[in-house]
């Protein structure tokens, strides 16, 4: 049987890292868009593509970005893909305030001009779409929530960032050229997910590696911005399996990929801690706030107990904030049979151990050169 082939924009990056693996593990070939960079950007992919000279090697990288349609056109056209994966964006939503209208042009119009060369090159029978769209467009307006409490399918959009603003786009255009060309393209309304991959400026990350290096004695504190905000964090790994399955469904439709579970960046903070044997206390309220070390149970590092180990630091505060988000994924639940496999607890205890592991390696590092050092004395 021919293998299937898909296209993946944003392959470099978290999702698009695990979306890869997946369907090279499901026997596709896969062609992924990577930008051009000063330096090398394939860190979370090179595992996948050991030798760029093998015919046979199923991974297939192109130069290409999502503000160039004739280089989308091309690449489209030498893959002939069953499957595209629009997940290439300017993803952060912080950033996005100081970068409007480069988001509007990648995060909206990218989606357009992935859907034009499709329709453009006659293969909108042939190829399916899936669109990388967010829990933002809710922006976390406390009365479009369902009667349950939740965001679903059927609740109303109002974003409140340009990130937000130029994915709505991404989301309607979708949605438009399935209803006006018959395309099988579909918007996957995904709610915070995060890994060990998760990039090192969004807040999970940014607090399991000052984490790490605190329990290592490699940092002192980290300062963070909103600690009240809620999100509801899943699994990269396990969202990136309900990307492929809403493109394997019978009808293209628009789904809600989410726990249903809630948590403050503050709760987050304190289990990340948990994971290394540090127990903290929050005291003053606001930009005053502070957590210090309580107790620690931390064979390899003994933190001081009473020791200040997070600030708030206003910079972080976003012009128009979204206080809490929580999804309703009974849709997919029960239509496409996605069933998570981790809770955030597990997703906690993982990013904690890589981020443990990879400072470890500085430590490591430290001690080596100290050795060398000494030797050379
Ligand atoms: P990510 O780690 O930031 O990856 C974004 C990818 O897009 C990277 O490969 C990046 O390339 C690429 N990219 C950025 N600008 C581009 C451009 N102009 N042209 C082509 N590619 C470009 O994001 P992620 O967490 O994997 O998220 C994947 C998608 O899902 C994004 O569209 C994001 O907005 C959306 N989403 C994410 C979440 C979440 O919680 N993770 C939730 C809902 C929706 P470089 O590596 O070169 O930077
Ligand atoms: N990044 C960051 N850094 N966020 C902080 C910090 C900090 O120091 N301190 C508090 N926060 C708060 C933010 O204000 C926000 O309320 C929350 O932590 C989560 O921020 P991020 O991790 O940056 O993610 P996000 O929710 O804004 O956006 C992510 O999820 C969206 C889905 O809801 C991104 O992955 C988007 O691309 C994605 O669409």
């Amino acid at each position: 049987m021919k293998n299937k082939v898909a296209l993946i924009t944003g392959i470099t990056g978290q999702d698009g890292s695990y979306l890869a693996e997946l369907l090279l593990e499901k026997g596709y070939i896969v062609h992924g868009i990577k930008r051009r960079s000063s330096l090398f950007n394939t860190d979370r992919i090179d595992h996948l593509y050991q030798d760029p000279h093998d015919p046979d090697q199923r991974l297939k990288l192109h130069y290409g970005d999502l503000t160039d349609s004739m280089n989308l056109t091309r690449i489209i056209q030498e893959a002939q893909p069953d499957e595209i994966y629009n997940l290439g964006a300017m993803s952060h939503v912080a950033v996005s305030f100081d970068t409007p209208e480069y988001v509007g042009n990648v995060d909206g119009l990218g989606t357009l001009r992935i859907l034009e060369a499709v329709r453009i090159l006659g293969l909108e029978k042939k190829t399916r779409i899936y669109q990388a769209s967010t829990s933002e467009l809710y922006g976390g307006m406390p009365e479009n929530k369902n009667e349950r409490g939740f965001y679903d399918e059927s609740s109303p959009f109002y974003p409140r960032s340009p990130y937000g603003v130029a994915k709505i786009y991404g989301f309607w255009i979708t949605k438009n050229y399935r209803e006006a060309y018959d395309m099988f393209a579909c918007n996957g309304i995904l709610f915070n997910h995060e890994s060990p991959r998760r990039g090192e400026t969004f807040v999970t990350r940014k607090i399991t590696r000052a984490v790490a290096k605190i329990a290592l004695g490699l940092q002192e504190k980290v300062y963070l911005g909103n600690l009240e905000a809620k999100r509801d964090w899943g699994h990269a790994k396990d969202y990136v399996r309900m990307m492929w399955m809403i493109l394997q469904a019978e009808k293209p439709e628009d789904w809600v990929i989410a726990t249903g579970v809630t948590t403050t960046v503050r709760d987050f903070v304190r289990m990340a801690f948990e994971v290394v044997g540090i127990q903290l206390e929050f005291k003053g309220e606001g930009v005053d706030e502070k957590a210090y070390v309580k107790a620690c149970s931390n064979k390899d590092y003994q933190v001081e107990i009473g020791k200040e180990v997070l600030s708030i630091d206003p910079s972080y505060f976003r012009p128009t904030e979204v206080d809490l988000l929580i999804g309703d994924p009974t849709k997919a639940k029960e239509q496409l049979g996605w069933v998570p496999e981790h809770d955030l607890r597990d997703l906690v205890q993982d990013m904690m151990e890589g981020d443990v592991q990879l400072m470890k390696k500085d430590v490591d590092l430290l001690k080596a050169g100290h050795e060398i050092l000494k030797q050379a004395e």
